[in-house]
């Protein structure tokens, strides 16, 4: 094979050049050769010509192939890969990003003003509020309107208990806790005990009970919170009916004392 191309060139100082020849290259330039002269068999066509097909030289070009002139680079120009052809095809950004891009921003500011919310609304009565929904919405209504149990809505449950600590003793005990201690009537107007007020003493801790009470008389009873109100009689009154839980209720309403609620 390097016979064959030191034979086509003479020249002794193109010698060094074609050592870099590839043999494909040769290859090719002899198969040119072959078909301007009319030389050469067919396998010898048909294999180069595959190269040529992707080769943006015209084929007159190809009698002075293997010249010095002829180095590796002006030879053999790259192929494009598949991958590359594929990248220079492809649409370069995808329809969907302006939509995204425009409502991206759009969405963070609706989440930042969904968190502020909230943090505007805290402490007992909030908790209050939430403690409503979960634990005495579904008998008494999402606002207060009745249904298996009395409405406490209108003024209702301000109007059975005119003092704070009594709503306190009857939400912690139920009806068969005021039952168990010997009564058949609850609150100022003598309601006859019915049944079906379950007990939250021991389901329920201190805070979340004095505010759930706190919650119906605000937002149903329409009352605003007064300390005195609160106070009056409040710890003769857990003590002798909820003794348990006595000291907890009384340290909540201290604490609303020095941090009134509202
Ligand atoms: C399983 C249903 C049920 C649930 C839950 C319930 N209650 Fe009651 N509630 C009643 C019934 C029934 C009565 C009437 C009891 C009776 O006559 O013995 C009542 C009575 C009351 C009363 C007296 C109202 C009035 O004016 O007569 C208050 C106050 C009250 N409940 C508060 C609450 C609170 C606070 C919660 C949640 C912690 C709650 N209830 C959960 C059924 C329920």
């Amino acid at each position: 094979m390097w016979a064959t191309a030191t034979e086509a060139t003479p020249n002794p100082s193109a010698e060094a050049t074609l050592t870099e020849v590839p043999e494909h290259l040769l290859a090719r330039s002899k198969a040119r050769r072959a078909a301007l002269t009319g030389d050469g068999d067919a396998s010898e066509e048909t294999t180069p010509a595959t190269t040529e097909s992707t080769s943006p030289e015209p084929a007159k070009s190809a009698a002075p192939a293997a010249q010095p002139a002829e180095t590796p680079e002006e030879a053999e120009p790259e192929p494009t890969p598949p991958w590359v052809e594929a990248a220079e095809s492809r649409r370069k950004v995808p329809v969907w990003v302006v939509p995204v891009l425009v409502a991206l921003p759009l969405f963070f500011i609706l989440y930042a003003w969904t968190l502020g919310e909230p943090a505007t609304e805290e402490g007992p009565l909030a908790a209050g509020s939430e403690v409503y929904g979960v634990s005495c919405a579904g008998c008494h209504g999402g606002g207060g309107g009745g249904g298996t149990g009395p409405a406490l809505s209108g003024g209702a449950v301000v109007e059975t208990f005119a003092r704070p600590v009594d709503q306190v003793t009857w939400v912690a005990l139920g009806s068969q806790g005021f039952r168990d201690a010997g009564e058949t009537s609850y609150g100022d107007t003598a309601k006859p005990i019915v049944g079906g007020m379950p007990a939250q003493a021991e389901t329920m801790d201190a805070e979340d009970l004095m505010a759930v009470v706190l919650h119906e008389r605000v937002e149903f009873g329409g009352e605003a919170f007064d300390a005195a109100l609160w106070e009056d009689g409040f710890e003769e009154t857990v003590t002798a009916m909820v003794p348990d839980h006595a000291e907890e209720y009384i340290a909540v309403l201290d604490e609303w004392k020095a941090n009134p609620p509202v």
